[in-house]
């Protein structure tokens, strides 16, 4: 099957004429993004994100490079035609209501207009503005104006989302509902390439990642590989822990934390969880819980970066 979004090498370095100062912004990225993935692009601010969407939709030109999308160069008419795109700051005409820009934009991407007025309360319905359907937008909240931004990304059914920063100015309802609406779109066989910092919402979405660091792709690859190959740890809980089983375990380099004669270490996964096991019962301790813990996303980002 043809990958839904391939970047190669892209590159952009922007010069300030005058000035003479370069700012190498994204230094040859490459990724591919499978149909009907969802893929998180991660990074710390100025990592490169959205320089990187903006040369694959088309707002500016790469340096060097070229992207592709559904196996059809981008940003070529054709290959935007599939393409739904929520930008960073999305701007939408402070006079116009929901229902007008949306129909608007809905109209420039080729939806025809006896399906047109539908389709738009449809969509609107879908991002929970119905309520706000005919304000016009410079009433609206910026929650409000990113949830009409998504709408228009979405009002043509494409069959790839570029979202940069979806989750962004939304309460934790709203951005519940662009998570399931993520999901949705995925249950239709869609595809979203999604950029943001809430890593937990990458760690619940992701089928593959990109980890982001000075315009370089510094880890990616798929979610569940990553989580997997990070060095395991289990987290043992223990009651009625002596002063002289802590010291005997602090001894080993197993040093936790405790509530009166409630132990809690974390040690890695192998021999040693037996090891602290015996110990405990050796010195009649009780064991409470023995969890394995994965390593989470937020680990490998900050060991990243
Ligand atoms: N038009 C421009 N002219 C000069 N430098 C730019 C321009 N646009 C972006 N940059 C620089 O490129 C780098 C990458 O910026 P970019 O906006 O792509 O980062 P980002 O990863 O999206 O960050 P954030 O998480 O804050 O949105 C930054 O150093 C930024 O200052
Ligand atoms: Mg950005």
């Amino acid at each position: 099957m043809t990958s839904a979004l391939r970047a190669n090498k892209l590159a952009k370095t922007f010069r300030k004429p005058f000035m003479g100062t370069r700012v190498e912004a994204v230094k040859g990225v490459s990724f591919v993004v499978e149909t009907g993935e969802v893929f998180g692009y991660i990074g710390p601010n100025g990592a490169g994100k959205t320089t990187s969407i903006k040369m694959i939709v088309g707002l500016i030109f790469p340096t060097s490079g070229t992207a592709s999308i559904f196996g059809t160069r981008a940003p070529s008419p054709e290959a935007m035609s599939r393409v739904g795109f929520l930008p960073e700051n999305p701007y939408i005409y402070p006079y116009l209501t929901p229902r007008e820009f949306v129909s608007m934009c809905a109209r420039l991407s080729g939806v025809s207009s006896s399906d047109l007025s539908r389709k738009v309360e449809r969509v609107i319905d879908r991002v929970g503005m119905t309520e706000a359907i005919d304000r016009p937008v410079q009433a609206l909240s910026k929650g409000m104006t990113q949830r009409v931004g998504l709408a228009s990304a979405l009002v043509h059914d494409p069959d790839l989302l570029i979202l940069d920063e979806p989750m962004s100015g939304l309460d934790p309802i709203g951005r519940k509902d662009v998570r399931d609406l993520i999901l949705d779109e995925r249950a239709r066989g869609k595809t979203v390439f999604f950029s943001t910092h809430i890593l937990s919402d990458v760690e619940t979405l992701c089928d593959r990642v990109c980890i982001l660091k000075k315009g370089e792709v510094a880890v990616s690859g798929k979610l569940d590989e990553l989580l997997a190959n990070t060095s395991r740890v289990v987290e043992i809980a223990l009651d009625g822990v002596s002063a002289q089983l802590r010291g005997k375990l602090s001894e080993r380099g197993w040093s936790g934390k405790s509530m009166g004669d409630h132990f809690v270490l974390e040690v890695p996964a192998g021999p040693v969880v037996r090891e602290v096991i015996s110990a405990a019962y050796e010195s009649e301790a009780a064991v409470v819980s023995v969890t394995p813990k994965r390593e989470t996303l937020e680990k490998i980002f900050s060991r990243t970066l």
